[in-house]
């Protein structure tokens, strides 16, 4: 592949952001490893937050990101699934755009096996009290009893049915769609950027 231009083609195009949103899963420090999530709000208006990209299964094209059950986001997938998750990485100048059906998981072998997986450190977010996005007289202090955690923890699988990328470079800018239909047959194009 030509660094500058990027991939040529557009299956080394999918390869390549695939990879990349894997070394985000793996790699704390890359870019992709805090995409943002946008959901539909319960008002309709749009909502966006920054998240932890947990895991990326390429085969399912399923991602997981980890939150607490009372959080806001998880009230609006349960009323509307569909979401996006927005990448962009500057080394790379490569955004990604990732869209799909999300499905909530506390209290099955998808949340027991995250839960497993999760540091002590990351379990104690979710034993904070009261609720997150409730009003407080004064910041709460840390939570410190990390077992108290586990019946707020949620795991949100995101079902991936569309990948856009806009990859930029001086040459030309590359923009490619990906879409997936409900039997898992891909179709691609390019797109003017
Ligand atoms: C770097 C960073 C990483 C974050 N990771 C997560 C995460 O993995 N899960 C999560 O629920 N919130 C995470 N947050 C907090 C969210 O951005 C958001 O503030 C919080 O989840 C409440 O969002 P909601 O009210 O829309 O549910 C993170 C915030 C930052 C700045």
């Amino acid at each position: 592949m030509n660094r500058e231009a990027g991939p040529a083609t557009l299956p080394d195009t999918l390869a390549w952001a695939l990879a990349l949103v894997a070394r985000g899963v793996a790699d704390r420090r890359h870019a992709f490893h805090t995409p943002v999530l946008a959901t539909v709000g319960l008002d309709g208006a749009p909502q966006a937050r920054t998240v932890v990209l947990r895991g990326l299964d390429p085969t399912t094209r399923q991602l997981r990101l980890h939150t607490d059950a009372r959080a806001g986001k998880v009230a609006e997938l349960d009323a509307s699934p569909r979401a996006s998750l927005l990448f962009y990485d500057a080394g790379a100048q490569l955004q990604l755009r990732l869209g799909g059906t999300a499905t909530l998981h506390r209290d099955d072998a998808v949340a027991d096996a995250a839960w497993a997986a999760s540091r002590d450190f990351s379990r104690m977010c979710y034993a904070i009290q009261p609720a997150p996005g409730q009003p407080v007289a004064l910041p709460p202090a840390a939570p410190l009893d990390s077992e108290a955690g586990r019946p707020h923890f949620c795991a949100v699988i995101l079902h991936l049915s569309r990948l856009e990328s806009l990859h930029l470079a001086a040459s030309g800018h590359r923009r490619a769609r990906f879409d997936w239909d409900a039997t898992g047959t891909l179709s691609a194009t390019w797109l003017v950027p």
